[in-house]
């Protein structure tokens, strides 16, 4: 290189530097696009107060019309397993809160005889809104609520994700799935660069109605109870 060219560059250099704003450039730390996981318990609150929000604020939404409360989470923000359910009944939809119905009662049942209290782990459903009469949630409602869904693992953080129900399913994993097919195996959801342990399995309700298939359940549970002593989860 001669020394024309260097001097040459230098002033091309200087152009670019001074054509910047120096906001731009005094920031030594690399960029993250990636929202760092939370570790502290108040910035997971204020995190979770503000992604309540966010759902208290969603518009044009035939869930949140026909509802009488918003139904977020229950149980322990601290905990390292987190259960998806599909969305609020009416009890719940009552009392602001998850599984406090027949299924929930249910659910409290399962997480027991696994040596599980279920003020230990932390609850949530794909839609916070009670469905009209009940009904399933609609596709693009499930795909809306996902985003949220998504925001809510990142903030809770679990090393056990437990999907309950085809809903639940469908809303991380796809809705080519048969829960059939799927339930019982350990599975890889990722959001925001983690990597969420996952398993599929059937809802609390649906056994209700089809008491022949707690054997299957009862399968997965114990499945993951041994992952629940394999990493050595404490309660
Ligand atoms: N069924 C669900 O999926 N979630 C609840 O909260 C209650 C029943």
């Amino acid at each position: 290189m001669t020394k024309k060219q260097i001097n040459q560059n230098d002033s091309y250099k200087n152009e670019l530097l001074n054509s910047i704003d120096n906001e731009y450039i005094y920031e030594s730390a690399p960029i993250s696009r990636i929202k760092n996981k939370i570790y502290n318990i108040e910035d997971k609150l204020k995190s979770l107060d503000e992604l309540k929000n966010k759902i208290g604020s969603i518009e044009d939404c035939k869930l949140k019309e026909n509802a009488s409360n918003l139904v977020f989470s229950d149980g322990s923000i601290d905990s390292q397993i987190m259960i998806v359910g599909e969305g609020p009944g009416q009890k719940e939809d009552e009392l602001s809160k998850p599984f406090v119905g027949d299924a929930g009662m249910l659910l409290n049942k399962m997480l027991k005889a696994i040596n599980i209290n279920r003020k230990d782990i932390y609850i949530t459903n794909v839609v916070n809104y009670r469905p009209p009469n009940n009904r399933k949630p609609e596709p693009n409602e499930i795909l809306r609520y996902s985003n949220f869904l998504r925001e809510h693992i990142a903030i809770i953080n679990p090393k056990i994700l437990i999907l309950m129900g085809s809903t639940a399913m469908e809303s991380l994993l796809g809705s080519k799935n048969k829960i059939s097919k799927e339930r019982g195996k350990w599975k890889e959801v990722i959001i925001n660069n983690s990597t969420y342990l996952t398993m599929v399995t059937f809802h609390p309700a649906y056994l209700l109605r089809q008491a022949d298939q707690k054997k299957y359940s009862w399968a997965d549970l114990k499945v993951i109870r041994k992952k629940i002593d394999e990493l050595e989860i404490k309660f």
